[in-house]
């Protein structure tokens, strides 16, 4: 036994040294992350650690002693994995690539969004006492002053705690919906049934147009209302306040959104959209 041991070191050491050629047909390399394994497979001759030659330790000879330590692969192999499991956790959160760079590290503070962001921080952290009592989130503020930067932030954390998310935008949502009316894609009932299921749904900027049709505001309260029915929390981004969407939406929305987040949380500050616009508009010249 001791002795198939030493010879196995040899080997590897001589394989890791490059004075033996390697013998493995191809090998599996696992990756662990998200709680799931995955194995990716490498031809012969192709390693994924030019280091240890995916042998996971590294074999070093001192005075005729083959001895081996582990290799660094593994530990950044599973930091890797976690990181791919993250991304995609965070594609079916539906949080496009470009709202993974908003997070609450990047949101600048003044006294003005502090509170807000000090809000959706805490609701984020504590998310698991609010899935459980389905308190949601409702934030309102003038356009570009970053609502939709707080909510892609609150996904973000929310997913990373292992929840399940949904991002939508709400007219995006109401034409897919539309659409499926239509089209042999997706059906409505497959469009609804994970706004239903998700831990959290954000529901974007709801007062993205000034009227609804009788169609959009029964879709809008249907939504609202499978959310308030199973008791999951939801979180709102408008630019408009409760009387507008009372006037737009309907008091059955309104009580249910009340009901439901407490109080609005308003987003204060400058308006960040005009300031990246700005600055992008002097780099030209
Ligand atoms: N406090 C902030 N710090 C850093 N970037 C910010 C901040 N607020 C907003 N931004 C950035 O400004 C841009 C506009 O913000 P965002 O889309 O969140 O605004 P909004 O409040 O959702 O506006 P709208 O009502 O028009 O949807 C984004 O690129 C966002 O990342
Ligand atoms: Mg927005
Ligand atoms: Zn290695």
């Amino acid at each position: 036994m001791a002795a198939r041991v030493e010879a196995l070191k040899k080997e590897r050491l001589a394989i890791q040294r490059g004075e033996r050629p390697d013998p493995r047909p191809g090998h599996h390399v696992r990756f662990e992350g998200g709680g799931q394994t995955y194995y990716r497979f490498y031809p012969p001759g192709h390693y994924y650690c030019a280091q240890c030659l995916d042998y996971e330790r590294v074999y070093t000879e001192t005075d005729g002693v083959i001895s081996s330590a582990p290799c660094g692969c593994l530990e950044r192999r599973h930091q890797e994995a976690e990181k791919k499991s993250l991304e995609e956790r965070l594609s079916a959160a539906g949080l496009r690539k470009k709202f993974r760079g908003r997070t609450f590290e990047n949101f600048t503070l003044s006294d003005l969004n502090r509170p807000a962001w000090e809000a959706a921080r805490a609701y984020a952290r504590n998310f698991a006492t609010h899935r459980q009592s389905g308190k949601s989130l409702f934030l309102v503020g003038d356009s570009g002053r970053g609502k939709t930067h707080l909510a892609a932030a609150v996904v973000q954390e929310v997913v990373r705690r292992g929840f399940r998310a949904l991002f939508v935008v709400t007219l995006e949502l109401l034409s897919d919906i539309r659409a499926s009316y239509q089209s042999e894609g997706r059906t409505e009932e497959e469009i609804l049934r994970p706004l239903k299921q998700v831990d959290l749904l954000v529901l974007d900027d709801i007062s993205a147009v000034d009227q609804f049709s009788e169609w959009e505001k029964g879709k809008l309260y249907e939504i609202i209302n499978l959310r308030y029915e199973a008791e999951k929390p939801i979180l709102v981004t408008s630019n408009k306040m409760v009387t507008w969407i009372k006037d737009r939406l309907g008091k059955k929305v309104v009580d249910r959104l009340l009901e439901m987040c407490g109080d609005f949380i308003p987003v204060g500050g400058e308006n960040y959209r005009e300031r990246i616009a700005c600055s992008l508009r002097s780099e030209d010249y």
